[in-house]
């Protein structure tokens, strides 16, 4: 699970828009679905994009999978696309907010079309929604 910048202020950053969940609850929870799913789940945050570079190179032959809210990074970096597409990791992209419903310049994501797809707009619940949606699309279950 990578989390891009800002999100270490969840719980106190805009709740109204990001709700009330803090980022250590979020990763608490994603272990505990990870565990019930029997996968293991590492997290990291940062709010440096090659930090988020490197931790995505350094995801060969280590992890199956990404999960990833890119935060703004999500409109701006090429980098991190570029990353995910030079591993080749499966990756499931997520967002908190619906971006489709605000400001324009949030519509546009530069990893959506080298992921397998996105969940967007169901708070704390997108995450867990896209690791069950990785861990699915990984053991080749297709509703
Ligand atoms: C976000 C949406 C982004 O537009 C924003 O920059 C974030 C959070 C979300 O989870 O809703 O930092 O990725």
């Amino acid at each position: 699970m990578l989390h891009g910048p800002n999100l270490n202020l969840l719980g106190l950053r805009e709740p109204g828009i990001y709700g009330s969940m803090t980022l250590i609850q979020i990763d608490e929870s994603l272990k505990l679905r990870g565990s019930e799913l029997q996968v293991g789940v590492d997290c990291l945050q940062s709010n440096h994009e090659g930090v988020l570079v490197d931790a995505i190179h350094n995801a060969r032959e280590k992890y199956q999978g990404i999960l990833i809210n890119a935060g703004a990074y999500t409109h701006t970096s090429v980098a991190i696309r570029d990353a995910l597409a030079g591993v080749a990791i499966p990756t499931v992209e997520v967002h908190l907010s619906n971006i489709y419903t605000r400001e324009n310049f949030r519509h546009h994501s530069y990893i959506a079309p080298i992921a397998i797809g996105q969940i967007s707009g169901f708070g704390a619940d997108s995450y867990l929604l896209g690791l069950q949606a990785l861990v699915n699309y990984l053991s080749g279950v297709r509703h």
